[in-house]
């Protein structure tokens, strides 16, 4: 090795040894007749003396380098003199005295700041990406990142799991996305789809007899990206046979409460994870991946709201609608502007129209107060659990659509009052999910996870009669609003497998043609089994508490599914069209 020592490692125990360094010009400064560089490697930084009566040629070095370059120092570590010691440094009690140098290799002006701390261009961000992974924050990121991923591991193998990879080139595993697909040379029109989980080939590695399965697996959707998705994105992806699910639960409830416990500094809300059924989470907090950091509740104002004489509550609830409300708190006494801004939030999250009732000390002010009798609004008070100085604010419209609103509306609000502590990690289990959901424009029942997943035993004759009423024995882990992982017990046998794929609108070829390998496996001796996949980007964003994946990823893609460093997506030439056998209709 050309080095000897981290240039961040460099601590008092090392003062008097010679050590030889390398790494990149963090920063340099002529001080008093001296150059003092800051040199950086993957460890941190540490400060090198350059002398010009002691080391002339070094010093000469020195005097050439700029920022970036990538340089070579020999030295001795000597203890800084007393008052210059930089506690904000770890190798701050410590300098090196450089008695050689050498450039390893120039470097042209960075196009940002490696050397400090400031907002970029996330495009000049990516473009130069491994510039920017140079920058600390983003170094510290893909270092734990590595760590949580080692620690997984590491604690699964101690549970007997046993890891194994599954093919990237396959055929279609449908997760609710588009596939990403490559063209076959040696079957001219085929394709292989790239999977979007390892879903099929974990349930089958269960049919093969290895009852606990891991795999920190590459996952590929073609969808729409936003802050917590990524086009290739990484699951940590398990499987397990002879289970149910509280062997699951319990399971990554362990592994999350000591990552977080070993590896950060962030506090646990719930220990154990908090549990809400699907239908309770969509009720109060009208979505299944809540904040529960804190509580804002939503409640259901329709009842009071129809005997009204507000002609629009009326109309909708006569419609089949629902009215929903929330008390915000310490807002009655809110400024216009503020509503205003409130209201204009609620219109960008769907709404038609925001309305509201401040609670003040003289009774309520409200531009609606009118339509309402003071009994009404005593209920709509109480039932909202507003007192004096707070706001009632309420939204109508068909159930679904004023719950996602006002879920929307909470996670708003509760943000901006400062109610989300960033230290704290509140985990929650969302249980109970629907098994089907109606596909209006499709005209048929879509699986809400996938096709794979069991339904409640007790459930199971509701298959024929009610299938929006069928529950699932599937669950989520969600943590501050993101849904972190998902999984369910499986479908095991045959029969009630292929009444699901009829069930959501697969004939019997249709269901051959796609999973007859797995209907097929389920005649083999395939045993009960269940599983999970928390994402491991998600999962790494939040114990870091950055705002997207992107800052947790080391080369990722933009919002609009573009490498900006390599420029993939990029055009093929005519000849590997040619042996692909396709022709572009652009
Ligand atoms: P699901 O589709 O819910 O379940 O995905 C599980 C977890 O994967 C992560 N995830 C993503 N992360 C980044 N970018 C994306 N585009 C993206 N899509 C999903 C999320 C999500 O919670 N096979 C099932 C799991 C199972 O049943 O065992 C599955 O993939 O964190």
């Amino acid at each position: 090795m050309l080095k000897s020592h981290y240039c961040g490692l460099l601590r008092k125990e090392h003062v008097g040894k010679e050590v030889r360094l390398a790494g990149w010009v963090h920063r340099r400064r002529h001080h008093g007749g001296l150059i003092f560089i800051d040199l950086r490697d993957r460890e941190g930084i540490v400060q090198v003396v350059f002398n010009p009566s002691e080391a002339p040629e070094a010093y000469q070095v020195a005097d050439e380098v700029r920022t970036e370059y990538v340089l070579y120092v020999k030295g001795i570590v000597r203890a800084r003199p007393p008052g210059m010691e930089n506690p904000n440094l770890p190798t701050g009690e410590v300098e090196v005295l450089a008695t050689e140098a050498e450039i390893l290799n120039p470097a042209r002006t960075p196009p940002f700041y490696i050397d400090r701390e400031e907002e970029v261009d996330e495009a000049l961000r990516l473009r130069y990406r491994y510039l920017d992974l140079r920058r600390q924050r983003m170094k510290e990121n893909i270092i734990f990142r590595h760590r949580v991923v080692k620690f997984i591991r590491d604690f699964l193998d101690e549970r007997g799991f046993i890891e194994i990879e599954t093919p990237i080139l396959i055929k279609s595993t449908p997760e609710g996305a588009r596939d990403y697909v490559v063209p076959s040379r040696l079957h001219p029109g085929k394709f292989y789809a790239l999977p979007q989980s390892p879903q099929q080939l974990k349930q089958l590695l269960m049919v093969a007899g290895f009852e606990k399965y891991f795999q920190i697996a590459r996952c590929f959707r073609d969808e729409d990206l936003r802050a917590d998705r990524q086009p290739e994105f990484t699951q940590l992806d398990i499987e397990m046979s002879f289970v149910d699910r509280e062997d699951i639960l319990q399971l990554i409830e362990e592994l999350f409460i000591s990552l977080v416990e070993n590896l950060t500094d962030k506090r646990l809300k719930y220990k154990p994870f908090l549990r809400l059924s699907y239908q309770e989470a969509m009720e109060r907090y009208g979505t299944d991946k809540p904040d529960l950091r804190f509580e804002l509740p939503l409640c259901d104002l329709t009842e009071i709201a129809a005997e009204s004489e507000f002609g629009i509550f009326r109309k909708v609830v006569e419609e089949g609608g629902v009215v929903e409300g929330m008390s915000v708190p310490g807002a009655a006494s809110y400024s216009r502007r503020q509503l205003d801004e409130m209201s204009k939030k609620a219109q960008e999250f769907g709404a038609k129209g925001l309305v509201w009732l401040a609670f003040i000390s003289e009774g309520v002010k409200s531009p609606i107060a009118k339509f309402f009798s003071s009994g009404q609004l005593e209920a709509i008070r109480e039932r909202a659990g507003a007192g004096e100085g707070d706001l009632v604010i309420m939204v109508a419209d068909e159930r679904e659509k004023a719950l996602e609103i006002m879920g929307k509306m909470r996670q708003y609000i509760g943000r901006s009052l400062g109610l989300a502590d960033e230290d704290e990690l509140a985990f929650a289990w969302i249980l109970d999910f629907p098994l089907v959901q109606w596909n209006e424009e499709e005209q048929r029942w879509d699986p809400v996870h996938h096709p794979f997943t069991a339904p409640l035993d007790e459930d199971i004759p509701l298959l024929d009669t009610d299938p929006a009423r069928v529950r699932a024995k599937a669950y989520d882990i969600v943590c501050n609003g993101w849904e972190i992982g998902g999984g369910s017990i499986r479908i095991h046998q045959r029969p009630l497998q292929e009444k699901i794929f009829k069930l959501i609108g697969l004939s019997e070829e249709e269901a051959k043609a796609q999973f007859g390998h797995l209907l097929e496996a389920f005649e083999y001796g395939a045993p009960p089994h269940g599983g999970i996949a928390p994402g491991i980007d998600r999962l790494v964003m939040l114990l870091r508490g950055e705002p997207n994946i992107r800052e947790v990823m080391a080369f990722p893609k933009t919002q609009a599914a573009v490498d900006l460093m390599t420029g993939a997506p990029a055009p093929i030439t005519e000849e590997q069209l040619a042996e692909l056998h396709l022709r572009l209709v652009l």
